[in-house]
């Protein structure tokens, strides 16, 4: 009886992992862990609704608060208006602020 629940846990982490493994991996194509890679925005990416000061805090921190469970998604995987579906759940997992989730938002969707 003792054996088979300490196999039974055995086999339930197994699973999780599984579920995990196949989570990640079914995303992993647009995923970067190069920094280098991203954008640095310049006055040429300021638009109406995104100041250079936004698109530079949202680009530190997603670097800082995005990559932590996951590699960073480039901002050129999404559209701006998938971006602006996605963010809002990975803010709050993330424990951003509205202002921060905002300038993440900025900065991935490029001011749009
Ligand atoms: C607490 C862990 C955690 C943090 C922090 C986090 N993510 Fe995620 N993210 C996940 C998990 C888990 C998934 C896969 C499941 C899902 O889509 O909800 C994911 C998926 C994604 C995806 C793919 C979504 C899709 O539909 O293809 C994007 C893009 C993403 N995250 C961006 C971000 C951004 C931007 C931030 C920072 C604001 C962030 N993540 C922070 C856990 C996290």
């Amino acid at each position: 009886m003792k054996m088979n629940s300490v196999i039974g846990r055995f086999l339930q982490s197994v699973l999780v992992v599984a579920i995990l493994a196949v989570l990640f991996a079914g995303c992993s194509k647009n995923l970067t862990a190069n920094t280098d890679a991203l954008y640095v925005p310049t006055t040429s990416d300021v638009t109406a609704s995104a100041t250079l000061t936004d698109l530079q805090a949202g680009r530190s921190i997603f670097i800082n608060s995005c990559g932590r469970c996951h590699n960073l998604y480039s901002p050129e995987s999404y559209s701006a208006s998938n971006w602006k579906s996605i963010v809002p759940g990975m803010a709050s997992m993330a424990g951003l602020t509205t202002v921060q989730a905002s300038q993440v938002t900025k900065y991935v969707s490029r001011g749009k």
